[in-house]
């Protein structure tokens, strides 16, 4: 039996957290960008509206070159080129009686009796189609955006509005979940007030509506609807397919488990109608499959079982694309991961085996009995049969439809794994959107991960092993609000090189790369791995796979600067800074590597000798997150510190730090000599300016004081972040009490 089939069923799945993944830390991301750096240094530009939250709907259009975006009671037109700029915005609130209505029946007033809009499609080459929850009581519009290269507008005509009951779900909390195709709208939600009747609906066009049995738990058990796709699966658009993503209660649970949460991908052919006798108005090509995401355990498997997102990622041909989807999970562990997944995958799910179960008191099994023609969830096409419409199909192939909508094989992710895993990061995935990259050695998927905490992660999918397996490797984490509200949507713009995040509180716009962040030397640029940036033989640049490739270094697939670097001369000079320090006092070298993933080594030269030698490890020395704090300082401390970052087996110098430590003495002759200077006023905290003066003319030396100075004000880190050490940058190293004379470094 496969892992398919095993996995199909449910019963067996062990949580086993603390065996599997428990003990394994997350990942850190090699760069680590706040809101105020990316806003100072990279171009994070962002866009909100006064008094208005809940940034949802995002619609990308490249040729008009705008950023539609749908929120509470608006809708708002931006520039894709810069979202801060020149914005249009269109007021849509919800009639006063809806609003009197729904606080009613109970809802807040204030924010539940809103219209949040929900869903934006392109609709035809002057409109869009939006819908909003209209304050429960959905409702669509058409908004006129205008030709193409017209300037740019927005218009919506309040007295031609569309109901919008199956197309916005009522209840802001919920998502919604569609695709337009052609004239018609396939969606699914909760199609009441109550929440309760959830439906996969087809509207709008010139067909009667369709939509699924309802209040039958075996098509559809308290879904939440995540994306919803159209793939076509041939040349011939009779075979065209829209394939539904969500998560639901498990029917084939075994009841001892309680209420478990499965993830699951459906299927519907787009030219369904319906069936003649049954099925009349409901779809008779339905069919749903479990989609796993787990790692593999001695004792059991590890599952991700709440879908959040699905991304699309086209391939050189339209009808295999690859779905990259994030999870969370319901156990007591915080985790979430992405998993990968082929269409072809998807598509043998529903040619194998269907679950059955013979009665209540029956296991779910694969069913072993003959399946009646033509098979249900094919549709009626020339290529595959004589059927020329559901209308046709045979009576026992309706009633077979009805009662197997669930297939008895899962699918799995490609490599059998998740490509990527965060357990206990703190924070959840919760969008995802992919872009494939040409790099010097080859293409490859950059993944960007919206989280729960306001940050987008960016993840490199580099293959492992053969193909197809491969691994996540976490470049950079960006913070993309000031606050920490969930990303809620995200786009790309591959041709101009951005992203697109919405969140509740505003939506913010970031290139896709950032080379220069990734430091000022060739092998920092081959270290980071970004297949976005090379090094061009001064910079760390874009790359872009037109321009000479020659002069180009990069090594996505293993990050190895030890070929490409060397011979390297334009390697940034060596920073070198003079430190003083007094006997019994403490000095701090500060040594912070860009990389979040390095780990810093030094060497020490004392003074008047020639071997370098490792700093040697205790208590005295601690290496903190920005450089290493020396205490209780010897005369015999004086000498070259070296620090290096390193990386990946790669070791980069970073500093030269040159420290003299002062008998007590000869540090109180000389702020002797400095208080009887007929100079300025000298407090002891000018102290050591003066100090510096003396010993170093010039003035060069306060710089480096200032460089030795620990910032900010010690403060004790809380536990954890001790624990994780240097995955944390914030916190400063700890003073003890200082024994002994003054320090030099009074801090
Ligand atoms: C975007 O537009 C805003 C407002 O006009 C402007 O302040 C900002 O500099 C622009 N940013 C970029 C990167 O063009
Ligand atoms: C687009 O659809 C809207 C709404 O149905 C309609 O009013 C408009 O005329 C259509 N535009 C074109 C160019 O077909």
């Amino acid at each position: 039996m496969g892992r398919a089939e095993a996995a199909a069923m449910i019963p067996g799945l062990a949580l086993l957290w603390v065996a599997v993944l428990g003990g394994a830390a997350p990942s850190t991301p090699r760069l680590r960008l706040s809101f105020q750096e990316l806003q100072a240094q990279h171009g994070l530009r962002t866009f909100r509206l006064e008094r208005t939250c809940c940034y949802e709907a995002l619609l990308l259009d490249e040729e008009r070159g705008r950023l539609f975006v749908g929120a509470e009671n608006h809708v708002a037109s931006l520039s894709l080129d810069n979202i801060s700029k020149r914005a249009k915005k269109l007021a849509w609130p919800a009639p006063v009686e809806w609003r009197e209505e729904c606080n009613w029946a109970g809802k807040d007033i204030g924010t539940e009796c809103m219209n949040f809009v929900k869903l934006l499609h392109a609709y035809n080459r002057t409109h869009l189609l939006a819908c909003g929850t209209g304050a429960f009581h959905p409702t669509c519009a058409f908004v006129e955006v205008g030709q193409r290269l017209e300037e740019p507008m927005l218009r919506l005509d309040l007295r031609r509005l569309e109901d919008g009951k199956g197309k916005s779900p009522y209840d802001p909390r919920h998502r919604a979940a569609s695709v337009l195709v052609g004239e018609e709208l396939y969606s699914g939600v909760a199609a009441d007030l109550m929440g309760r009747d959830f439906t996969i609906f087809r509207s709008l066009g010139q067909r009667p509506s369709l939509r699924t049995e309802p209040h039958d738990s075996r098509w559809l058990n308290e879904p939440k609807f995540v994306k919803v796709f159209w793939i076509p699966e041939s040349e011939n658009p009779d075979d065209d397919k829209i394939y539904f993503f969500f998560r639901e209660t498990a029917v084939e649970a075994t009841p001892a488990l309680g209420r478990l949460s499965v993830s699951r991908v459906g299927q519907i052919c787009r030219n369904d109608v319906g069936g003649q006798r049954s099925l009349v108005n409901k779809w008779t090509t339905f069919l749903k499959a479990r989609l796993v995401c787990s790692v593999p355990g001695a004792e059991g498997d590890t599952n991700f079982d709440h879908l959040q997102d699905v991304f699309l990622l086209s391939s050189r041909d339209r009808w295999t694309p690859l779905l990259y989807a994030v999870f969370s999970t319901t156990s007591i562990f915080q985790g979430s991961a992405v998993c990968v997944y082929s269409m072809n995958d998807v598509r043998r799910a529903f040619l194998g085996p269907f679950a059955h179960k013979e009665g209540p008191v029956h296991q779910w099994v694969s069913y072993q009995g003959r399946v009646p023609y033509p098979r249900p969830g094919m549709c009626p096409s020339k290529t595959f049969g004589t059927f020329s419409s559901t209308k046709d199909f045979p009576d026992d192939v309706i009633q077979f439809a009805r009662n197997h909508p669930l297939m008895y094989n899962a699918v799995l992710p490609m490599g059998g794994r998740p490509l990527f895993q965060q357990v206990g990061a703190g924070y959840t995935f919760t969008q995802i959107t992919a872009d494939r990259v040409a790099a010097v050695d080859g293409y490859y998927d950059v993944l960007f991960i919206g989280t729960d905490a306001g940050t987008v992660l960016k993840v490199i999918s580099v293959p492992k092993g053969g193909r197809p397996n491969a691994e996540g490797l976490l470049l950079e984490e960006l913070h993309m609000f000031e606050d920490s509200a969930a990303v809620t949507s995200m786009q790309i713009s591959s041709k101009r090189h951005q992203l697109y995040v919405a969140s509740r509180s505003g939506v913010a716009q970031i290139p896709l790369h950032r080379c220069a962040a990734h430091g000022r030397a060739c092998a920092e640029c081959c270290l980071a791995r970004d297949p976005y940036c090379a090094w061009d033989g001064a910079a760390c640049t874009r790359f872009q796979p037109s321009a000479k490739r020659r002069f180009r270094r990069q090594d996505v697939r293993n990050g190895d600067p030890s070929t490409l670097c060397t011979g390297d001369s334009s390697h940034p000079a060596l920073l070198e800074r003079k430190v003083f320090g007094v006997e019994g006092g403490s000095a701090f070298l500060e040594c912070e590597p860009r990389s979040l993933q390095a780990r810093v080594e030094w060497t020490f030269q004392r003074a008047g000798e020639a071997a370098y030698t490792q700093v040697p490890a205790e208590e005295r020395a601690e290496r903190t997150t920005r450089g290493l704090l020396l205490r209780w300082l010897r005369r015999g401390d004086s000498g070259v510190y070296l620090c290096a970052a390193v990386e990946q087996g790669f070791s980069q110098p970073m500093r030269r730090l040159v420290l003299h430590v002062l008998s007590a003495a000869q540090a109180e002759r000389l702020a002797r000599t400095e208080e009887a200077a007929p100079v300025a006023p000298s407090g002891p905290k000018l102290w050591y300016r003066d100090f510096l003066q003396l010993v170093e003319p010039g003035g060069g030396g306060t710089k480096s004081l200032r460089m030795c100075r620990p910032q900010p004000a010690p403060r004790p880190p809380p536990p954890e972040s001790r624990r994780k050490g240097r995955n944390r940058r914030t916190h400063a190293p700890e003073p003890r009490a200082e024994r002994g004379p003054r320090s030099a470094a009074h801090w």
